[in-house]
């Protein structure tokens, strides 16, 4: 190829300005494989990104992007060899090294997981960043303690693209879901991914008290501030919470009560530094026990890489339901 189409990101005149643009591979920064991008998706951190409401880029101009799915095209890494489908998350793109938002990426081999058996290229950026943190936090969680018989699952910003997948991969592995969410007219999707239960999210539902009911099994929280500390404050004994989100704030106030009279856990989830080996496991389960059963009604949106540059805005504002896949072939 001698040139192709990317969404980069520029600092310019200390503002945020992103674009399609046309790249050669030596445009990007250095990796010992190209991948021709098949798919993409949108997460929240990309929106961030793409908008400059949060500080994501490291450095200047980057190719935007935190995943990408597709096919090798060339290799100098042994374990890869031209026409291997793989997908990568994480890892630093978008951050410090060129992301996927472009029809060829050069990465280092060390970031690459082989496509997992059960997905194909576009199933695997259906889940993306998004369900495998979902993914992994249900590991974490199951590793320390958490079953079904504790109690039911809290799962918030439960119509965005963690919550969602999360819901399905819960109650796949017969947990009862409890979907929290801010939107009215969510409850129809909520319950066909899998929720037992639907309810809406306000301040008058989250208390002060240092101990409040214990009323869930565990949780996995995509917003923090007021409502991470209700969740902590709310499971059960060595129930666990999984903190994954910021998206109503980064602050957490809570007492030690949970923590000393329930042995309730808060397990922290930081999915681009995931250890190779366990980000290589949990791919795994995502094509065999964890795969989501509803990936078709998770996707309620696909866009072409020339179309991105007006997907964002409806993350910032959390009006998004579910996925969006950005097709990059
Ligand atoms: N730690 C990690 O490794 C990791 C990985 C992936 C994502 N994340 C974080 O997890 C969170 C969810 O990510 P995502 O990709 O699922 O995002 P998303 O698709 O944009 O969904 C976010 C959801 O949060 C809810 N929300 C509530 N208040 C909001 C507000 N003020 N602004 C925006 N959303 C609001 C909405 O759901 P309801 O209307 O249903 O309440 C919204 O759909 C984000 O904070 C993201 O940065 C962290």
């Amino acid at each position: 190829m001698t040139d192709f189409r990317a969404f980069r990101v520029h600092l310019e005149n200390e503002r945020i300005v992103a674009r399609l643009e046309r790249l050669r591979l030596d445009d990007l920064s250095p990796g010992d494989v190209v991948i021709r991008g098949a798919w993409s998706g949108i997460n929240y951190k990309d929106a961030l990104a793409a908008t400059g409401k949060g500080k994501i880029l490291r450095r200047y101009p980057l190719v935007a992007g935190i995943d990408i799915s597709g096919t090798v095209e060339s290799s100098a890494d042994p374990r890869f060899r031209p026409g291997d489908p793989v997908v990568v998350i994480g890892c630093g793109l978008s951050e410090t090294h060129d992301g996927g938002y472009s029809e060829f990426a050069r990465l280092p081999g060390d970031f690459l997981n082989p496509l997992p058996a059960g997905l194909d290229l576009r199933e695997a950026m259906a889940i993306g960043t998004a369900g495998f943190t979902a993914a992994y936090a249900l590991h974490r969680m199951e590793r320390n303690g958490q079953h079904p018989a504790l109690g039911p699952i809290a799962v918030t910003g439960a119509t965005g693209g963690v919550g969602s997948v999360a819901i399905d991969i819960f109650s796949r592995r017969g947990y009862r879901v409890t979907a929290l969410t801010h939107k009215t007219g969510a409850d129809d999707y909520l319950r066909a991914l899998g929720a037992s239960e639907v309810q809406r999210l306000d301040e008058a539902t989250l208390g002060n008290r240092p101990l409040e009911r214990a009323t869930w099994g565990g949780a996995m929280d995509n917003l923090g501030s007021s409502v991470l500390s209700w969740l902590i404050r709310s499971v059960v004994p060595l129930g666990n919470v999984a903190s994954i989100g910021l998206a109503a704030g980064p602050e957490l106030n809570t007492t030690v009560m949970p923590f000393i009279l329930r042995g309730v856990s808060l397990i922290g989830v930081n999915s681009p530094d995931v250890p190779r080996e366990t980000r290589l496991a949990v791919w795994q389960r995502l094509g065999s026990d964890l795969r989501p059963a509803h990936l078709d009604r998770i996707v309620t949106r696909e866009v072409a890489l020339g179309e991105l540059p007006g997907c964002f805005d409806a993350h910032m504002t959390g009006r998004m339901t579910g996925r969006t896949l950005v097709r990059l072939g």
